[in-house]
């Protein structure tokens, strides 16, 4: 990854973050993975099952890269506080649609320690799902504490807590079209 200054840092709250990666290296990547996704379930009907709140602007544009018959889901998870996570998943809201015997792709904005799909995935398994792939746009690979098989990596990143493209900073920067690193001795 090599951070251009072709933006100016911003400040979020009381950070400093910079250029991590582009708008435009996201689109091509994010266009890459829908036509992975699409050559893999063009004989199925896959529910893309989207991690609030972090995934749903990767979710929208993940989306319209996959060229098959497909659904979509979102569900609550959060076990973030500030830039550090608690460790616990606190709230799982408002699965709407049956999984049984469905494709699932699990959407998510970025893996940091994995501790979240560690304690959710044995309850996606509990419903019956035919498959689970999992999409995370951000891995960060050194701070992962559970072996977690991400089917398909945006970027791995390293351990820098990041903002944008849906991420956010005390709940600020969601709307950020590239991503941005905390800035050092910020
Ligand atoms: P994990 O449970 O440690 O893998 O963390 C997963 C969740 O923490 C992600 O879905 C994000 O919501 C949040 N998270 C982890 N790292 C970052 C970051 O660098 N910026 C913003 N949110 C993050
Ligand atoms: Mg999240």
């Amino acid at each position: 990854m090599h951070p251009t200054k072709e933006k100016p840092d911003i400040k979020i709250h009381d950070l400093e973050f910079e250029l991590m990666i582009s708008e435009k290296e996201i689109q091509d990547r994010t266009n890459e993975i829908g036509h992975a996704l699409t050559q893999k379930f063009k004989d199925s009907v896959p529910v893309l099952l989207g991690i609030l709140n972090g995934s749903f602007i990767f979710m929208a544009d993940l989306m319209r890269a996959c060229d098959m018959p497909c659904e979509v889901s979102f569900i609550k998870l959060s076990s973030y506080s500030g830039t550090t996570s608690t460790g616990i998943v606190k709230s799982i809201i408002g699965l709407q649609t049956d999984l049984d015997g469905r494709d699932v792709i699990i959407i998510e904005d970025i893996i940091d320690s994995g501790e979240t799909m560690h304690q959710f995935l044995p309850q996606l398994l509990d419903m019956n799902p035919s498959s689970v792939t999992i999409v995370s746009l951000l891995v960060k690979p050194t701070a992962m504490k559970h072996d977690i098989r991400v089917d398909h990596v945006g970027f791995e990143i390293p351990e820098k807590f990041v903002v944008g493209y849906g991420l956010d900073y005390n709940e600020q920067g969601r709307n950020l079209k590239d991503i941005y690193q905390l800035k050092k001795g910020s």
